[in-house]
């Protein structure tokens, strides 16, 4: 039995003590956004924050975590508020998506220990591999995600899942009334 905190929760994963953490994450815990890339450490798709720092989860093991604080995506913010979150949408440094959470815990890691990051402090700190190659947009992202942090901007929060019922009936055109059928 390993315990262990994640998002503030306490948890105990009854698995094999060599489980690593992102498939206890993924399949115990339901904890989706953390992302299976390579299972060898190479691509930062499965990135947590434990105790304050940016871990591969592929490679730590469930008995490693015990008694440590893990963050994932689901617990960075519950509305996708957090300055890092809205920053990587208002930069479109999102494509995919897929490597997004991953980027997301490694940026929010660097910030809270230095919110002025210097480009190469972010490239170095932000080892995450993306194939659809955000990395300009990205490091944008991370530059205005310090500003929001630092007080010096503003950015609202990035809309709710979801598609509004505004966008909805745009969605949808509206019907012409059909013609009626000949004899009618
Ligand atoms: S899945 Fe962990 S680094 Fe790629
Ligand atoms: S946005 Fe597609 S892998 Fe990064």
């Amino acid at each position: 039995m390993s315990k262990l905190t994640v998002n503030t929760r306490p948890v105990q994963f009854d698995m094999d003590p060599d489980t690593p953490l992102l498939w206890a994450l993924r399949d115990a815990a339901n904890l989706t956004g953390t992302k299976y890339g390579c299972g060898e450490g190479d691509c930062g798709a499965c990135m947590v924050i434990v105790d304050g720092e940016a871990l591969r989860s592929c490679l730590i093991t469930i008995a490693e975590a015990e008694g440590r604080f893990v963050t994932t995506i689901e617990g960075l913010s519950r509305d996708r508020s957090h300055p890092v979150q809205q920053a990587l949408v208002a930069e479109q440094a999102i494509q995919c998506g897929f490597c997004t959470p991953g980027i997301a815990l490694s940026a929010a890691a660097l910030l809270a220990r230095n919110p002025d990051p210097g480009e190469q402090e972010i490239r170095d700190a932000i080892p995450n591999i993306c194939r659809c190659g955000v990395y300009p947009r990205l490091i944008r992202a991370v530059q205005r995600a310090g500003r929001v942090i630092r007080r010096e901007e503003r950015i609202s929060a990035a809309p709710a899942p979801g598609i509004s019922a505004e966008d909805a009936a745009r969605a949808v055109p509206a019907m012409a009334p059909s013609a009626p059928a000949e004899g009618e």
